[in-house]
């Protein structure tokens, strides 16, 4: 199969590529390019594949977490006689092989990753995400990095789901908000991670009040109906005035550096804050890293003293909460919000929109089948 990778630019000349272009990251320029990937040998019988299978993507996503790897892994391939490093941390994919204790799995199923943190159900087994090389095309995974592909969801859909539907579920039910109802505000509504928090939160019947710092198209206002998005500008300036002055009890951000003396503010006394990320992940990223970064968190943390919030952290989430999101997706008729779905060829618009056009409105999804 082809696989879209990027290239060592100092081994370029040492192997068969097919080149397609560079996408600028920070201060480091990028090769992208296609190289074919024959199936690798996998013997069901050897011990160290018996619970473990080998497949092949079918479609595969990358999430901001990719970038800074990405970045750190071509950086780091220079200094070696690698060729080229795959990326990206989601997929959809068919079983080709099982090893001899898999009974989960058939060969031919499709299956998507398991992100389950912090325990993968498998001691040994690492929590977390399946893979950082989804565009390899070919991986050899524990049986527990994978969960049978629902059939409500198309093949671009389930590689585009499991880190950013786990990660909402486990928010959500680790904010309270499910026992405790409430008014919920959504930070940087236009990222992936928000987008499938409040599609999760209104398929449950709660409407969330959500922020933005970008233009919503018309198209784009009505996939989060019937919650409505407000730029932050105007929020805080109607929140000053007293004039939007809804009680926020839960505030859900993914960028935490970023958005949390916002969120602070917003939320009401004895409120829960809950975050899962920050912003520029890589000091090759980091040139547009406010000065102020500092200064903003530890005002914020002030606030959260004078108005006794909990401040929560949060990584992905369990199995439990992959499942439960597989229930809600399945009961309801809101879609699983796509950008853009690219073939092979077009691999560099794939990666720059991917991570770096901020009018991008959900995944980018590669699709190789
Ligand atoms: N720990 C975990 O388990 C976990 C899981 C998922 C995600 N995360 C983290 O959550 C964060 C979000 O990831 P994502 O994939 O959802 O991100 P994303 O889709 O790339 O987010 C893009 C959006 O974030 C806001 N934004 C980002 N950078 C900005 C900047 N420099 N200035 C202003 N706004 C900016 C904008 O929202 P608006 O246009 O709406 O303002 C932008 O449209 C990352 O830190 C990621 O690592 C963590």
């Amino acid at each position: 199969m082809q696989s879209l990778v990027a290239i060592n630019p100092n081994k370029k000349d040492a192997f068969d590529y097919t080149e397609l272009g560079t996408v600028q990251f920070g201060q480091e320029e990028v090769l992208v390019g296609l190289i074919d990937l024959e199936k690798p040998n996998f013997d069901p019988e050897e011990e160290k594949n018996r619970e473990h299978v080998l497949v092949k993507v079918r479609a595969f996503s990358c999430n901001y977490r990719d970038k800074a790897l990405l970045v750190e892994n071509y950086s780091s391939i220079q200094r070696t006689d690698r060729l080229f490093v795959p990326f990206g941390s989601e997929f959809s994919a068919e079983i080709v092989a099982v090893g001899s204790a898999v009974s989960d799995f058939q060969v031919g199923d499709i299956v998507m990753s398991d992100c389950a943190y912090p325990y993968s159900g498998r001691e040994g087994v690492m929590p977390g995400v399946a893979t950082n090389f989804a565009s390899m095309g070919w991986l050899r995974l524990h049986k527990n990095k994978l969960i049978k592909k629902p059939g409500t969801l198309s093949d671009s859909e389930a590689a585009c789901f499991s880190l950013g539907a786990q990660t909402a579920s486990g928010m959500i039910r680790r904010s309270g908000i499910l026992e405790q109802g409430g008014t919920p505000l959504v930070l940087s509504s236009r990222s992936n991670t928000s987008l499938f928090i409040i599609q999760q939160l209104l398929a449950r019947g709660i409407t969330p009040v959500c922020l933005s710092t970008s233009e919503w198209t018309e198209k784009e206002q009505q996939a989060i109906q019937p919650s409505r998005v407000e730029s932050v500008k105007a929020a805080l300036e109607n929140f000053r005035n007293d004039t939007g002055k809804e009680a926020v009890t839960h505030v859900f951000d993914p960028f935490y550096d970023m958005n949390i003396g916002y969120g602070l503010y917003f939320l009401q006394h004895g409120g829960t804050y809950i975050t899962c990320g920050i912003r520029d992940q890589h000091p090759k990223l980091s040139q547009e890293t406010p000065k102020d970064a500092e200064a903003t968190v530890r005002g914020a943390l002030e606030m959260s003293i004078v108005k006794n919030v909990s401040i929560m952290g949060n990584c992905l989430g369990s199995r439990e909460d992959l499942e439960g999101a597989i229930q809600l997706q399945d009961a309801t008729d809101r879609k699983i919000i796509l950008d853009q779905e690219y073939e092979v060829k077009d691999g560099v618009d794939f990666v720059q929109r991917s991570f770096f056009d901020s009018t991008r409105f959900g995944k980018c999804v590669l699709v190789y089948a």
